[in-house]
């Protein structure tokens, strides 16, 4: 189905970086897809118009009380030319699972989708091709209605912008290090760790900070009732191989559904490995490293794809996970991944969604 979605060029283009290698989230394309709502109208007046500021009443209800969501997702450019979004339906779906968690009214699940594919066709030649670079796509929801007083908005505000981006960490794909921190902790059970809305990020802000101090590159989220169960890292979902098992923790409503998490444990079942979801405990993961059948552990997610751990900061010491390396699960998820994206490998899934050239 296609929505009647109108388009406004502009008239000010600019001028596109040639090199984003090492870049993340700094520049921005020429348009933006947006689309408002007010109660008793619904979701109205798709568009795509210039890259620009929003004109916001300082009482804008986000602003206050933080009603809003994000979602991330990327683009590729393949080597045949052909540009292709990553898996689109499975973050449509999370942006209406995090808005209903947030009381933000649902949208059409085609048209999130058909906001992705126009607004990348329009600025296709932002796609960077080299390996490792990406469109980042950006759709996010904001309550947009100007009162000062906390409950849901009236009205609300989906826009989506695009950057071209490389590599998420510094290190590029090399090991990163984790801080298990039991002073901070990123979400409870009833609260809203699984939605990605800002407030999970603007909770996480001081943790990093403490993390980066002591010389870590990320932290690794502990429960917040026991402070002992592993959750996730930063902004990736986390996986290990101990003694042959992958594990992952299981979705409990305290992590991020992450889609990368899923497309990894699929293919890892496309390859006959014993895979489970199932909660991991510090101890347990400490005691694998002593005992030496720690074999693995990595993070997932759409920013970096898959990056291996190589440390772990647990209550002063520091625990080395095997040699330090990215292990080979590690590696093959990297490729595999990488490969269907840039449409080098076949895409047995459907994971991937060609943009329709149309402008
Ligand atoms: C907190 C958190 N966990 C996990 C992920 C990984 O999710 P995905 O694989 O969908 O990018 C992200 C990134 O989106 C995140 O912000």
């Amino acid at each position: 189905m296609t929505h009647p979605i109108s388009i406004q060029l502009t008239s000010n283009f600019k001028p596109i970086p040639t090199d984003v290698k090492s870049s993340f989230g700094t520049a921005f394309t020429d348009h933006m897809f947006v689309m408002e709502y007010h109660e008793g109208q619904g979701w109205h007046d798709p568009r795509i118009v210039p890259y620009g500021n929003f004109d916001l009443s300082p009482a804008t209800s986000m602003l206050h009380y933080g009603q809003a969501i994000f979602d991330g997702l990327k683009g590729f450019r393949g080597d045949d030319g052909v540009v292709r979004l990553f898996r689109p339906e499975a973050h449509a779906a999370r942006v209406n699972r995090s808005a209903a968690q947030l009381c933000i009214p649902p949208m059409d699940p085609d048209m999130i989708v058909q906001s992705f594919l126009r607004l990348v066709d329009v600025d296709r030649a932002w796609v960077p091709s080299a390996r490792g670079t990406a469109i980042y796509l950006r759709p996010t929801i904001i309550a947009s209605e100007a009162f000062i007083s906390v409950r849901p908005a009236k009205s609300y505000l989906y826009f989506v912008i695009l950057s071209p981006v490389g590599a998420y960490y510094a290190e590029g794909n090399e090991p990163v290090s984790l801080l298990a921190t039991e002073e901070f902790t990123r979400a409870s059970p009833g609260g809203l760790g699984a939605a990605k809305t800002p407030a999970n990020y603007a909770a996480s802000l001081m943790a990093a900070e403490h993390a980066k101090k002591a010389g870590f590159t990320q932290v690794l989220w502990l429960d917040g009732v026991e402070r002992r169960w592993l959750e996730e890292v930063g902004t990736m979902n986390l996986m290990v191989k101990i003694g042959g098992q992958v594990r992952t923790p299981p979705l409990g409503g305290t992590i991020l559904a992450g889609v990368t998490r899923d497309s990894a444990l699929t293919l890892m079942r496309d390859w006959g490995l014993d895979v489970v979801e199932k909660p991991i405990s510090i101890e347990e993961l400490v005691a694998s490293v002593r005992d030496g059948t720690l074999e693995e552990m990595w993070g997932t997610g759409t920013a970096a794809v898959v990056s291996p751990v190589g440390m772990v900061g647990y209550r002063g010491e520091r625990f080395q996970v095997a040699d330090g390396r990215a292990g080979k699960v590690t590696e093959r998820l990297y490729e595999a991944i990488t490969s269907i994206q840039y449409g080098a490998a076949p895409d047995p899934h459907g994971w991937l969604a060609p943009v329709p050239l149309l402008n």
